[in-house]
Formats: structure tokens, sequence, C-alpha cells
């Protein structure tokens, strides 16, 4: 039975709550017209609606509304005269009689239905966004949004975790996107930035002794938008003392588990955890789609003496896509030029037939070798098979692209694949000017135990240190990252210096930190999830804006409000600005 609010004001009930144990009560509901249906002059049905329903109302005479207009009925509930219950709504088999309709406010035609079934533009729906939001899809999934909020609010508090706002106004946090700069009007050419998370004053709370922070926190990135990205995003963002990997994982599922029973009614399990090598070598990614098959298997051995120069030397892999004989040549050659774009120098293919391999290289290869790709590969007649060969990074991440391109169903389907993923380096490689580029961000833990490695002065080494850094993933999205902190000086020092950040800079940057460390810092862990897709994944949504009230555009437009728009030059002024040309 769902439970509704107790009605109040203009009305005595919500739309959606009538039931025939109502029947014989005057009511009084307010909401919108959904849709108006006259039978001559004597007779007119409106379909009335409120966020929790629609339920029909019989008028007995015309009635002058039309659809979107706000209005308050009052009439008494009755059981729908037989045969006409409707069983598609939940008071479908009621309706309210004898109806009188006071127009609260009339309402021009609205830009496109208030009806999910009928698809409208997404410029549209969000420049009339608050005509969008009356839609059961947007009701639904902001709902769902604040059972999941308030569901990790009260599973973190729980576990004695004490909720601090941040500032939002800010030094800059280093996440790995751009900042969004906020103009002091009272330092003229000095600038806020606006948080990427809550990062730094989190570890500070833990110096501050809170030892157990949380907050819904609103984060802010300019980074290109995507399907799983906006400007603004929030975060489940947490902290605690004295504790490391183990219990941030321990607490952070538990508040999942809670969260997505709220939303979903699914009990989950255990939240299985794969090593960042694993998930790797077997699905090319760091955030597998472990919902269907199709893993990296191993060829690297089929190849060592071979006299095909493409593979000789080089990491091999390969796919098995069943029943792919059947892709068409143009689809090869497309998958070939996608591969060629993520980065391989190439792309074999081989169609599996009774006895042999159709392959443009076939003919390159040896019995022994073909023989080998077929039984490494478990190969089928009628299966497609994808081979790389290059460096181990470049044949996982271009097979692991693949894979998603030929196997991954739609978001909606096979369950909530939550997974830990462990053991993430350090660093994933090295950038054009030979600095580490850090898996996560700077305040990171390396492993105590490769704490060496770091000084060795040997690149490869440093590729080898292991992190405390451990990412949470659902159906192949990355839900939120999180690691124990370093919270010595001296560390976190050589680490700055690793990324070319210098003394000079990092005082600069993040003096405060380093001073907080020498006042008495914990050891520390946290973990930040994202609740806008964590929130599209529960609800079967393929894209974030879907779960939020008023999101921007793919260009990072507001069509409702215009922003971002021109400033008056009277602010400009008044802040010291002055705008250039565009340049280019
Ligand atoms: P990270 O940068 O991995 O970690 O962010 C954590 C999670 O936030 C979500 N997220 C986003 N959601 C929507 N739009 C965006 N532009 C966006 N960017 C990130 C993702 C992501 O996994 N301070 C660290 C956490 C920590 O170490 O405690 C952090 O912010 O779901
Ligand atoms: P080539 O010898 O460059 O003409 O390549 C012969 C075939 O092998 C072509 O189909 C290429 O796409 C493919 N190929 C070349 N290099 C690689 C590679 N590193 N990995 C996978 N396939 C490759």
């Amino acid at each position: 039975m769902t439970e509704y609010p107790p009605a109040w004001g203009m009305r005595t009930h919500w739309c959606g709550e009538l039931r025939p144990a109502h029947a014989g009560q005057t009511v009084s509901l307010c909401g919108w017209v959904a849709r108006r249906r006259e039978h001559g002059e004597h007779l007119a049905f409106i379909d009335l609606r409120d966020r929790e329903g629609i339920v029909q109302c019989v008028v007995d005479g015309s009635v002058d509304v039309r659809n979107e207009w706000v209005v308050r009925v009052t009439g008494v509930v009755r059981i729908r005269p037989e045969g006409t219950a409707n069983p598609d709504l939940a008071t479908g088999e009621v309706e309210v009689g004898d109806c009188t309709v006071e127009v609260l406010s009339t309402a021009e035609p609205p830009p496109f239905p208030v009806d999910d079934r009928i698809e409208a533009d997404e410029a549209v729906r969000l420049r009339h966004r608050y005509v969008d939001l009356r839609r059961s899809r947007m009701q639904r999934n902001l709902r769902a949004r604040a059972v999941a909020n308030s569901a990790l609010r009260r599973s973190m508090e729980e576990q004695g975790f004490i909720e601090i706002e941040t500032p939002m106004l800010i030094a800059s946090t280093p996440e790995g996107a751009r900042d969004f700069v906020v103009p002091s009007r009272l330092q003229p050419g000095s600038f806020y930035a606006l948080p990427q998370s809550p990062q730094l004053f989190k570890q500070l709370t833990m110096v501050g002794g809170i030892d157990r922070y949380y907050q819904i926190a609103r984060c802010l990135r300019d980074e290109d938008l995507r399907a799983d990205r906006q400007f603004e995003f929030m975060q489940l963002d947490v902290e605690a003392s004295f504790v490391g990997q183990d219990e941030i994982i321990a607490c952070i599922s538990e508040a999942i588990r809670a969260c997505t029973r709220a939303v979903t009614g699914t009990e989950l399990g255990e939240i299985p955890r794969m090593s960042w090598h694993e998930a790797m070598e077997r699905y090319g990614s760091d955030k597998p789609d472990v919902r269907f098959g199709m893993e990296l298997v191993e060829l690297t051995e089929v190849f060592a003496a071979t006299g095909f120069k493409a593979f000789a030397g080089q990491v091999v892999k390969g796919i098995r896509v069943p029943g792919g004989a059947e892709l068409s040549r143009k689809r090869l050659d497309d998958l070939t030029d996608k591969a060629k774009r993520w980065g391989a120098k190439g792309l074999v293919w081989m169609r599996v037939q009774e006895e042999s391999l159709d392959s443009p290289v076939a003919k390159f290869l040896t019995d022994d070798e073909l023989a080998g790709i077929r039984r490494a590969l478990e190969a089928t007649p009628g299966d497609l098979l994808l081979l790389v060969a290059d460096e181990r990074r470049v044949v996982q991440h271009v097979l692991g692209l693949l894979r998603l391109e030929l196997g991954r169903p739609p978001l909606t389907e096979g369950g909530l694949n939550y997974l830990w993923v462990v053991d993430f380096p350090l660093f994933e490689g090295i950038d054009d000017d030979g600095r580490p580029v850090p898996a996560h961000h700077p305040f990171t833990m390396p492993h105590p135990d490769d704490l060496d490695l770091l000084t060795s002065g040997d690149p490869e080494d440093l590729l080898r240190v292991r992190s405390q850094a451990y990412d949470l993933v659902l159906n192949g999205w990355e839900l939120g990252s999180g690691s124990v902190r370093i919270h010595r000086r001296d560390v976190q020092q050589t680490i700055f210096g690793l990324l070319g950040i210098d003394e000079e800079e990092a005082r600069a940057r993040f003096g405060f930190l380093l001073d907080a460390f020498r006042y008495g810092a914990p050891p520390h862990a946290g973990f930040a999830f994202g609740i806008d897709r964590l929130v599209a994944l529960l609800v079967g949504e393929e894209n974030i804006r879907e779960v939020i009230a008023f999101p921007k555009t793919q260009s990072g437009a507001d069509p409702l409000t215009n922003a971002p728009s021109p400033v008056d030059p009277k602010v400009l002024a008044e802040l010291g600005l002055r705008v250039l040309p565009p340049s280019g």
C-alpha cells in the first residue's frame, strides 16, 4: 500500500490516492487538467492530474476548461459503473461525481503533450522544463532521487558519520578537470574556484578531529558533457579517520545497499571485488561491464615465434564475438577504423568456418598459429574473432572498447552489477613530458611497500607503484572513487615533486594542507560517488540529465534561463574585468 502524505490547503485528498474505500466521501482535489471529454451538453469528463496520479472527474453539464488548466474540483467519490473501470489507472475503479470545477489558472496549450508516451524534442523539454516535470517519467525520477538521498543520509548517520558543509568559493582543488572560476570584487584580479569536490576540506575535517565526515556535496567541473557528465553534479562524499580501505569499502557498500533497497526494493549481497590488473586483462577497462562475457583472451604465446610482422614481438589479445561472422565487410572496415582511432595500428578479423579461419591475414599465419587461435578463443563456426597486437595497454584499451561496441547490452538489462575495483596503480602512465599521470588525485597514499620505487628515478619503477585506491563500478559506469590518503607531509611532498608541482607551487596551492599535516594528521581514507549516476542506473535512465531537475544541454547551456549569458559592462568594470573578442 502506498502511503500518501496528508492533504492540506485547498485539497482534501490527492487525485492519485482515491480508491473504492473512499466511495461516498465528498472530496476537493487540485491539479492540472490532463484530458477533457464532452459527452453532449450534459456530461463532461475531466482527467485530473496531481503528483500522486490521475483520477476521472464527472461533471453534469458542460465545463470550460482545457488541457493543463489548473483547477480545483469538488465532488463525491463513487465506484465506476459496471464495465467502465480502467485497469491501467491506480484510481481506475472509482470516479468523482457531481463535480463543481473552479478554475485557478488558465494555461496556453503546452509546447508538448504532458504524456510520457509521446516523444518530445529534448531542447524543447529543457526550455519548458516546468511542463516536462509534470510528466510521470520526471516525477518518478525526481522522487527516486529524493528517496536515494534520504536513504544515503540515513545510512551514513546510522554509521556514525557527521554531515558537514564545505564552502563553494574556494581555492582550486585538483580532480583533473578545469575549474569554474568566480572573480572577486573586493580583490580585483583574484578569483575563487568552485569546488571540483570537497576533497581538501574533508581531509582538513579529519585533522580537525571530526573522525567521520559525510556530505551530499555539489561539485563543479568544467569538462565536456556526456551522458554521464554534467558541469554540476552531486556526490555522496565521505572521509574517516584511523581506518583503511576495508572499512571504507564496507561502509560505502552498506550505504549502496540501503539506497538500492530504498529505490528499487532489490536486496544486494556482498559486492564483489576485482583487482585493477584482472579488470584490465579480462575486460580491457578499469570499469568493466561484467554483465556480459566476450572477455579478452591472451594470445601472445601463440605468436611467440611468428613470422607475421605485425604480431612479432608484440602483446596479442583477442575477443570472440559469438555469431559475428555475419557482420558485413563494411561493418568490419568500420570496426577497423574505430580500432585505429582508439590507438591500434590495425585490426585483424577472422570469420570462423568449419575447417578454416576466413581472414585477410590467414595466409601469413602457420597452421599451428591458426589452431592456437581457435583453441585459445574457444572458437565455434559462425563466430567472429578480433585480434590486436601492440603494447599491453593499447591492446587492452582497444579490445575493451571493441568488446563494449559489439556486446554491451542496453543499460537497463541484466540487473545491477556493482563491482569494487581495487589495487589500482598509483600512476596510469607517463605523459609526453616524462611525468607520471596519477590514476587518482595526488593525495592518494602509495602502497607502503612501494615507497622506495617512488624515488628510484626509473620511470618503469613508477608505473609499478601500487596505490591504495579503489573504485566502485556499476554496469560499466564508474560510480565512485576513493583512496587511503597521504597524511605525511614528506610523502605528500615527494608526490607533488613527481607530478611536477614544485615547492613554490605546492606552497601556493596546497600550503594550507601541508601546514595542517604539521599539526597532527590522523591516518585517514575516504570515498565519493556520483549520486546522479547512481540514481540514473537505479531508475534505468541512460543519461543523467533525466534525473536532474534543471540540467544543462550537451553544449553546457540552460535553454530555460539562457545561462550562460553576457553580463552588464558595469558588473565587469566593478570586477576589474574586460572581455576580449573571441580568438581564432
Ligand atoms: P572522482 O573525481 O572520481 O573522485 O569523482 C567521484 C565521482 O563523482 C562522479 N562524477 C561526476 N558525475 C557527473 N558529472 C561529472 N562531471 C562528474 N565527475 C565526477 C562520478 C565519479 O566517480 N574527491 C574524489 C573522491 C575521493 O577520493 O574521496 C573525487 O571527487 O560518479
Ligand atoms: P599490414 O601488414 O600493415 O598491411 O597489416 C595487415 C593486416 O593486419 C591488416 O588487416 C591490419 O589491419 C592488421 N594489423 C596491422 N597491425 C596490426 C596490429 N598491431 N594489431 C592488429 N592488427 C594489425
